[in-house]
């Protein structure tokens, strides 16, 4: 018989795969709550989660902060931010019965009082609400933070469940700043949560376009025969963003563009895009192919060569005038956080083995937009005269993971006309016109996946020490060899970004 988390999982559902997975009984515990992430992601998720129908009849919420808050003022607060960022419309209805269940526990995260009474809360709501003694824990706190929270939720008997039920724990970024603070960081968690309880956040996996990747490479013939060292000249993973740093000083400054995106998301892009095919998706078929592939991934050098970073000045995104970053509030006017970061890896495997993977990210770039471009070798022989395709680039597949959701595949065509003339044309396809069904947020998505106990889309433990190694000794490197380079709000960051490809005779796409 398969294990209930197989049932769920709509990858391997024997029923129809097509129906809604809908939440057991189970309530939610939130730590941060009043964090920005709770109020712009989380709380909308949850409402958005609702609205659809997805989580159970006695669905119960609780907050847990320091405010002075009865459970009406959480309530607004919560409602507040429902209103403002959820992708649903808005029913007075859905709120009703949410609200319901929503409860907020006032505290701190060393005091044994306050857990006593978050445990007699859990209690109470269990006996009141049908929740089942079924609870996550989401830790959307500083990581300072977790190892206070992980003893006193084993203190009060929290963080294990019965035979019947079950407890959780879903950890929001940043996890760790290098490899070994990740590993003391897995080993607080793991000595209270087992690895089999524990949801490690990394909202990328949980967006459809990215999922998609697995459906184009493994649903496919016609991809994965030229998905290799022979056919492919490189690989180029950008996310970018035009959104500034003003107001995330207090999580950003001294961390950097590295360890915010490279070391989770891009590293988890390389991996799907990289890996090879799963015995079946799994949790735990999915993360062994992605530790393979990391395993196998190095970064290349010297990496005076080979990276960059930068940091951005004042400029112009579009018609707006905007700082600095040593001008935003909050950031050290001497900080030396990068707000750009790239670089080069590569994977040793047979399937890879040559073939650069050029990482980048940044702030304040020419727009947003994240994508995953596969940039094809050359015929190794054209039947042209030279001029005849000199319009000609490399042929590409590029993954558009946000916005314009999609997939475009560039090749050449002959340009009408008696001449032979090959230029570049592009053949799109976009999910918006594609299909009338609208993506649901990546939030949605990993709250209903923990809820339902689906692990699949949550790196692990190893995952994520692994991916700290793979990034560990750049910043070594950028620690010990002087600032960042500046680069001019709205452009396409620093010019020793664009010298990384030129010294393999490459240039990075302009999306
Ligand atoms: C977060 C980073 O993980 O992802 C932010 O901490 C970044 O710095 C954000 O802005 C981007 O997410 P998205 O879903 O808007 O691409």
């Amino acid at each position: 018989m398969p294990s209930s988390s197989e049932w769920t999982n709509p990858l391997r559902d024997p029923r129809d795969a097509r129906l809604p997975r809908i939440a057991g009984p189970s309530g939610m515990v939130i730590f941060g709550v009043t964090g920005d992430l709770a109020k712009k992601k989380l709380l909308p998720a949850i409402y958005d989660l609702a609205h659809r129908g997805l989580l159970p009849a006695g669905f119960t919420f609780v907050g847990f902060g320091r405010r002075e808050w009865s459970n009406e003022q959480f309530q607004d607060y919560v409602r507040d931010a429902v209103e403002e960022k959820a992708r649903t419309e808005f029913d007075e209805h859905v709120w009703q019965r949410l609200a319901e269940g929503m409860n907020f526990v006032q505290g701190n995260f060393d005091s044994n009082e306050s857990f006593d009474e978050l445990a007699s809360t859990l209690s109470r709501l269990d006996k009141e609400r049908g929740t089942g003694g079924n609870w996550a824990f989401y830790l959307s706190i500083p990581p300072n933070s977790f190892s206070d929270v992980c003893h006193q939720l084993d203190r009060t008997g929290m963080a294990v469940g019965g035979e019947k039920n079950w407890r959780r724990v879903v950890i929001e970024k940043p996890f760790g700043h290098d490899q070994e603070s990740a590993h003391k960081l897995n080993e607080i968690v793991n000595a209270v949560f087992p690895e089999d309880a524990v949801f490690r956040i990394d909202h990328y996996l949980g967006k459809e376009t990215v999922q998609n990747i697995l459906a184009l490479r493994f649903a496919n013939q016609l991809f994965d025969p030229l998905w290799n060292a022979h056919y492919v000249d490189h690989v180029q993973i950008t996310m970018a963003e035009d959104i500034g740093l003003g107001g995330r000083a207090g999580y950003y400054d001294g961390i950097g563009a590295a360890r915010d995106v490279i070391q989770n998301h891009l590293l988890q892009l390389l991996a799907l895009v990289a890996m090879e095919e799963p015995i079946s998706f799994s949790p735990h078929e999915m993360q062994a192919e992605k530790v393979k592939v990391l395993r196998a991934t190095r970064p290349i050098e010297p990496f005076s060569e080979t990276t960059a970073r930068g940091q951005y000045a004042a400029g112009w995104q579009g018609s707006e005038k905007v700082k600095g970053l040593r001008e935003e509030e909050g950031f050290d006017p001497n900080s030396n956080t990068e707000t750009y970061a790239a670089c080069t890896l590569e994977i040793n495997s047979r399937r890879w083995a040559g073939v650069p993977f050029y990482l980048r990210t940044g702030k304040r770039l020419g727009r947003r937009v994240t994508e995953i471009a596969i940039v094809f070798k050359n015929p190794p022989h054209q039947p042209f005269h030279p001029g005849q395709t000199a319009s000609l680039g490399n042929n590409a597949v590029v993954i558009r993971v946000q916005p314009d959701e999609g997939v475009l595949m560039r090749f050449g065509s002959k340009v009408p006309g008696s001449a032979m003339e090959v230029r570049d044309v592009n053949m799109d396809f976009s999910y918006s016109e594609a299909f009338t069904e609208q993506s649901p947020e990546a939030y949605e998505r990993l709250i209903l996946d923990a809820l339902l106990d689906e692990a699949s889309l949550f790196p692990t433990n190893e995952e994520v020490e692994l991916s700290w190694a793979i990034l560990d000794p750049i910043l070594d490197y950028w620690a010990n060899n002087g600032a960042p380079d500046e680069y001019a709000a709205g452009s396409w960051g620093p010019e020793s970004s664009d010298a990384i490809l030129a010294r393999d005779g490459r240039t990075w796409r302009r999306p």
